[in-house]
């Protein structure tokens, strides 16, 4: 028999073996943020360099009085033009005086009062896109300032780069681990960097800009900005590399600037069901009701943010129509029809088309002997059960959106 003294000894070991193990994070780059799809506002896509401190302060403002905050959205992003010209005397990093008089310290206090979060926008290279100051060569300086700001999300772009791709984004990250607070880190290169960015970023950029166009791209001849099918179409092969805490980012959402109420509720779904960062890039002080019963809709965010974090797939596609499944936490799935084609379709689904398997995950929907019950989650409704063939018609541009969840018999 073993001794009292050998057995406390052993559970020590093992215990301290346990403490060692969790003290490691998963992967370098693992702070423990972005557990879900970081949710939030942007402001480039509406605003450019047309920014200021009252216009920041109103975003946040409305953030909170519209229910954005509480539909889930967090961070307020300054996009590029947040800065002076030229880093001040000491190298350090200045707000326009114009535009920011009251700093990004004051701004951020601001934006912390309402509960919410600052993001702030910087770039790789040598200068911003928008030909600012880069953090080439400051990366611990610039990290460090953010932190002494109280900014809680870096997006770093790749304009004007002097330097490699993997190696400037791994020195920004390894500056926001020593820079002392937790800043997520959102990584703009405009397309998939590579399987090493899974233990840099907690999300980055699979595709070039977003356009508000449901289906034409843009031609800008050095680049192209993308409709919202080119960008879905691009995600294909990107999905094993999402996860909690690091995911694919189709880019910022146009919701309510421009497109039809059909498209933005089709971009907007399909970006839940690829785990997609959804951060708003429209006006949130003038938003219109459709708009905003777009962007807060809880039951589509729900399977944006469901805990398992698996970015859903694309199952089939024929004739314009495309179907897409998300595995969910607790035995529930989401189901996307996508109509492509401006016309309506008639679409279909039951039994003969057999179970749904997710090949990442393993996860199938046994249908055969599992019955779900159907919920429409724009018209918030229950539509039966997964035991009766499901007949819909889906408009041009829009979507049938689903959530299957387990009856139990
Ligand atoms: C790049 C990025 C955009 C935006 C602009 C700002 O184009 O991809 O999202 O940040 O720069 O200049």
């Amino acid at each position: 028999m073993k001794s009292q003294f050998e057995r406390s000894y052993r559970t020590a070991v093992f215990m301290a073996v346990l403490f060692f193990l969790a003290s490691f994070p998963l992967f370098a780059g693992d702070t423990g943020l972005a557990k879900t799809p970081p949710m939030g506002w942007n402001s480039w896509n509406k605003f450019a360099c047309d920014i200021n401190e009252t216009l920041i302060k109103q975003i946040a403002d409305a953030m909170v009085s519209s229910g954005m905050k509480d539909a889930g959205y967090q961070y307020v992003v300054l996009d590029d033009c947040w800065m002076a010209h030229s880093r001040d005397s000491a190298g350090k990093l200045v707000a326009d005086s114009m535009r920011f008089p009251s700093g990004i310290k004051a701004l951020a206090n601001y934006v912390h009062s309402k509960g919410l979060k600052l993001g702030i926008y910087e770039d790789r290279g040598s200068a911003t896109c928008q030909g600012f100051p880069g953090s080439y060569g400051h990366e611990a300086d610039d990290a460090n300032t953010f932190a002494s700001w109280g900014v809680d999300y870096l997006k770093y772009d790749n304009c004007h780069k002097v330097g490699d791709l993997q190696s400037d984004y791994t020195k920004m990250r390894n500056a926001l681990d020593s820079c002392g607070r937790p800043i997520v880190f959102s990584i703009c290169s405009w397309s998939f960097p590579g399987p090493w960015v899974t233990g840099i970023g907690n999300l980055w950029r699979t595709t070039e800009d977003i356009s508000a166009d449901f289906a034409e791209d843009i031609n800008h001849g050095t680049w192209t900005q993308l409709s919202i099918l080119s960008i879905i179409d691009a995600q294909d092969s990107l999905r094993q590399y999402a996860g909690p805490g690091h995911w694919n980012d189709p880019d910022m959402l146009e919701v309510g600037n421009g497109m039809t109420n059909g498209e933005d509720r089709a971009h907007f779904s399909i970006w839940c069901m690829l785990a997609a960062p959804l951060m708003a890039g429209n006006d949130l002080r003038t938003m219109a009701q459709r708009t905003k019963e777009i962007l807060m809709n809880k039951e589509v965010i729900a399977v944006d943010q469901d805990p398992l974090g698996i970015e859903g797939f694309r199952f089939s596609s024929k004739d314009s129509v495309e179907i897409f499944f998300k595995p969910l936490a607790k035995g529930d799935w989401a189901m996307c029809f996508l109509n492509r084609g401006v016309n309506p379709k008639n679409v279909s689904f039951g039994p003969e088309n057999g179970d749904v398997t997710d090949t990442l995950s393993g996860i199938t929907t046994g249908f055969q002997h599992i019955a779900y019950a159907v919920r429409d989650l724009w018209s918030h409704k229950g539509i039966g059960t997964s035991e009766k063939d499901l007949k819909a018609v889906v408009p041009g541009h829009d979507v049938l959106m689903l959530r299957l969840t387990p009856v139990k018999k």
